[in-house]
Parts: C-alpha cells; sequence; structure tokens
C-alpha cells in the first residue's frame, strides 16, 4: 500500500455562499482551497455543474490562476464543459453523469451506453493533456469498457457502500475490491470517492491498488468545528496505513 493521494472537493464551500443567492463574497474560496492544502490536500477537486448551484465558472477561473496543486475538474460529458475544460486545462478531468434534480451524483457513469460520446470527450481532453478519470460504479463491466475508452484512470463510487448496513457492507466492500482488482489489471489508475468520512476513510485506505480519494462533504462539515485545515490534515491521518 503506498502513498495515497488525498483531493479536497470544494464544492459545499461554494454551496454556503450560493445559499445566500450569491450576494456574499465569503465564503472565498481560493481562501478555503489555500487552507485545504495547507491541511495537506494534494489536489482540489471542484464539480461546475451545469446549473452552477454551487461552483461558477469565475471560481474555476480564479483557481486556475492561482491554486499550486493540481485541479481535478468534475465533469458532465458536454460540449459546453469539453469548451470550458480545454480553455483552463486542469491537471485531470473526472467525468462525471449529471441530473438536474439530484442531490449529489448519484450514481456512476454508464461508461456502456454513452461509450461513443465519452470516447470522443476523452480523446479531445487527452490531446491537450488533460488527464481523465472515469466515475463508475464498481462493476465488471465499466471497468472494462472504462480501459477500452482510454482513461487513466476509473474513480470508484463509494457512496452505495458507504449507506450499506449489515450484510450489504461486506458484500459492497467485495464488489470495490473486485472492481478495483480488475481496475489495476487492465492498467487503469484506481481513484475512489463519494460520501467518505474519517470513519470510512480508514476503511477504504485498504482497497487494493488505491492511489487516490476525492473527498468533500464530510471535510466541510467537519470544518464547521475545527476548520478546513484540520479537518484535512486529521483525514490525512486516516489515509495512514
Ligand atoms: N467524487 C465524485 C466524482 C463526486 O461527484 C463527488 C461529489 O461531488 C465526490 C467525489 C465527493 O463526494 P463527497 O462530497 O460525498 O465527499
Amino acid at each position: 500500500m503506498g502513498n495515497i493521494q488525498l483531493g479536497v472537493n470544494i464544492d459545499h464551500v461554494a454551496t454556503l455562499r450560493r445559499v445566500r443567492g450569491g450576494t456574499t463574497s465569503y465564503p472565498d474560496i481560493l481562501e478555503m482551497a489555500n487552507e485545504a492544502v495547507l491541511g495537506g490536500a494534494q489536489q482540489i477537486t471542484i464539480h461546475l455543474r451545469e446549473d452552477r448551484r454551487h461552483i461558477q465558472l469565475e471560481d474555476l477561473q480564479v483557481l486556475s490562476k492561482s491554486l499550486k496543486v493540481p485541479i481535478n475538474l468534475e465533469m458532465a460529458v458536454t460540449e459546453a464543459m469539453i469548451r470550458i475544460a480545454k480553455k483552463y486545462k486542469p491537471s485531470w478531468c473526472c467525468l462525471v453523469p449529471e441530473k438536474r434534480q439530484e442531490l449529489t451524483t448519484e450514481g456512476g457513469l454508464n461508461v456502456i451506453k454513452q461509450r461513443r460520446a465519452i470516447f470522443h470527450a476523452v480523446n479531445r481532453l487527452q490531446s491537450l493533456g488533460i488527464e481523465i478519470s472515469l466515475f463508475v460504479d464498481p462493476d465488471l463491466d465499466m471497468i472494462d469498457m472504462s480501459a477500452k475508452l482510454g482513461a487513466e484512470a476509473v474513480e470508484l463510487h463509494t457512496g452505495t457502500w458507504v449507506a450499506a448496513k449489515g450484510t450489504n457492507k461486506e458484500k459492497q466492500w467485495k464488489r470495490l475490491v473486485r472492481a478495483a482488482t480488475r481496475a489495476h489489471d487492465l492498467g487503469l489508475r484506481v481513484h475512489a470517492g463519494h460520501g467518505l468520512d474519517y470513519q470510512h476513510t480508514k476503511v477504504i485506505r485498504k482497497l487494493p491498488h488505491l492511489v487516490e480519494v476525492n473527498i468533500g462533504h464530510s471535510l466541510v462539515c467537519y470544518a464547521l468545528k475545527i476548520g478546513l485545515r484540520k479537518s484535512v490534515s486529521e483525514m490525512k491521518k486516516c489515509l495512514k496505513p
């Protein structure tokens, strides 16, 4: 088990600004991203959603200009988002499904159904030097197709495992292990994310071949009590063997 990289998703810092209609200048996204970096974040993750419910285009602009760590841009597979990614050239793009009504990204990308559009997007973004991860449910057919589509990584959706109770918890864990093993065998980097808190992060670090996690909501919630820098540094401890 090597060093697992921590990407901090700061969408919900922007949510707090948005709940007042975006009329406040606080919380400051760059300031909070820098706090996360001081806490040990090795990457900042943001999801620029079509409905702009939290992160705004200006946030991407500001972060692209000033941030000292790589940006991982979560985005839907749309022409508009590909154009934005081409302009700002984040280090990574994580392709995700997006539904307007959902509270958060509910499931993984159906890379089989959408293979043509995804293949096209992957090629265009990679030609600019952007690396691609595909956010997928931990199912073998999704992993196999992700490899065929030429992505560098899969981000395994951990939400179902996090929410699972009783005997289903072990079943969902085994599903993640199988998916991670297959991804690694096919030459894909293994990332994971969604719903991870301190408790689940202490377990997910044992997932075979895991090299990166992206965590947002829990960190912003813990930050209310201890500040973002500390919540991130505590999360880093959870990733240590
Ligand atoms: N990874 C992906 C692809 C996501 O869509 C999200 C949620 O925006 C996360 C990670 C972070 O999830 P959470 O906020 O539950 O930690």
